[in-house]
């Protein structure tokens, strides 16, 4: 047995339960003074608070003092593109001159440029360059993260690409869930033919994925020029009736059905919402759709946000994630995400951590494990440079982790 202590905590500040929090229940966080935690083979034996220590204490190999400051849960990012080959910077100067980012893919670039790069790009690269952004978000702060295939568009790429997340979540102290997105763009070779790709990611990729545990969800781009609602449909529906959980991108630049269509499908989230339209709110508060929310991208794409306000008054959990990929957010930052939740949506601190925590948990099927720190879940933790929540979502451009925990090991 091995025991980790953490002591002197200032404020352990964390959302309970293991359930989407909407509406009102966004903004509920527990919020203990003087804390300390045991850590017991990797799971939370107990929390005290009030300056008392947890029984068997003093049997802990660790003892981690954490000076009075605020600790939290490890944040969970629920939605990246972290496996590609290349970087897209070629793209600032066609953005400047105003370029939009649908403009570029349908030139053949954006998507479909790393498409290239990412099927020349061999596993060990792969690997190399996801297990380097893995460690860069564990130091700040991440201990759980989603991450989507869909720059292979082919058979072996899309493989390929899953492949080198499930080694990371065996070989990485970070836990990925991985998501199946072939639905991502149309290749070169089904220009013109869509129908015909969505045809081939379902009876020949997916099941693939399926029958060899490479996936947990899969998701699609519902776009203008990318995949329409009845395609969409189609694939949602081959993946939900092969055991998937469904993601959709949806409402990220126009509004063309995908909320709704999440919503009437039972997704467990949708993602992007920049513009949702009142039909597509109904949807996701209607179907217990949590909204996964993605502000630096719309910071980079120099974007509108989306109405998270709204969507917690309607009771939608709302979910922020990065979204970090190539294209629309070269940033796997998920504390600027936080600023930008408070700043840009108005979300009040505990609602943000709420979002940062355990609602992507729920979104990637991790509710029961990680997203709270409550007895009986994993020993994943945050000490922060910081006295309370406030501080964390004020300042923003410097890393504030001091220390990340997770399974009750000191990681970053
Ligand atoms: O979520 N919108 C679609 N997919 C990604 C961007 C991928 C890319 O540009 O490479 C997104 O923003
Ligand atoms: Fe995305």
């Amino acid at each position: 047995m091995t025991a980790l202590l953490v002591k002197n905590i200032g404020i352990l500040q964390t959302p309970a339960g293991s359930f989407p929090h909407g509406g009102k229940a966004q903004g509920e966080n527990l919020k203990l003074r003087d804390a300390a935690i045991l850590i017991e083979n990797g799971v939370i034996r107990e929390i005290t608070d009030g300056g008392r220590l947890p029984q068997g204490s003093e049997e802990a190999d660790t003892v981690v003092d954490a000076e009075g400051k605020l600790v939290t849960p490890g944040l969970v990012e629920g939605h990246t593109h972290m496996v590609f080959g290349g970087y897209r910077q070629h793209e600032i100067p066609m953005k400047l001159k105003g370029a939009g980012y649908l403009d570029i893919l349908r030139a053949g670039g954006g998507i479909l440029d790393t498409v290239r790069k990412t099927r020349e790009a061999g596993f060990e690269e792969l690997y190399g360059k996801t297990e380097g952004f893995l460690d860069e978000m564990m130091a700040l702060g991440v201990t759980t993260c989603e991450a989507k295939s869909g720059y292979g568009l082919d058979f072996d790429t899309e493989v390929k690409m899953l492949q080198v997340l499930k080694k990371l979540n065996e070989e990485h102290p970070m836990d990925v869930v991985a998501t199946f997105m072939g639905a991502h763009a149309v290749p070169d070779e089904y220009k013109d033919r869509p129908d015909d790709f969505i045809d081939m990611l379902c009876e020949e990729v997916m099941p693939y994925v399926k029958a060899q545990g490479l996936a947990e969800f899969a998701d699609i781009f519902t776009e203008d020029s990318v995949f329409n609602y009845a395609q969409s449909k189609r694939y949602l529906e081959r993946a939900k009736a092969l055991g998937f959980g469904l993601k959709v991108h949806a409402d990220e630049i126009e509004a063309i059905g995908g909320s709704q269509l999440a919503g009437e499908m039972g997704a467990v989230s949708c993602e992007h919402l920049i513009s949702i339209d009142e039909k597509g709110l109904e949807a996701l508060a209607k179907g217990g759709v949590t909204a996964m929310c993605l502000p630096a991208t719309s910071f980079y794409l120099g974007a509108d946000f989306a109405p998270a306000r709204k969507m917690i008054e309607l009771g939608i959990p709302v979910a922020a994630a990065s979204d970090f990929n190539p294209g629309s957010c070269p940033s796997l930052n998920l504390q600027f995400v936080m600023n930008l939740a408070c700043i840009k949506y108005k979300m009040l601190p505990e609602e943000v951590l709420t979002a940062v925590t355990v609602n992507p948990a729920c979104a990637i099927g991790r509710g029961d494990r990680v997203g709270t720190l409550e007895k009986g879940k994993q020993g994943d933790l945050v000490i922060w440079d910081a006295p309370d929540m406030d501080m964390l979502c004020y300042r923003f451009g410097s890393n504030l982790a001091l220390q990340v925990i997770k399974k009750g090991e000191l990681v970053s």
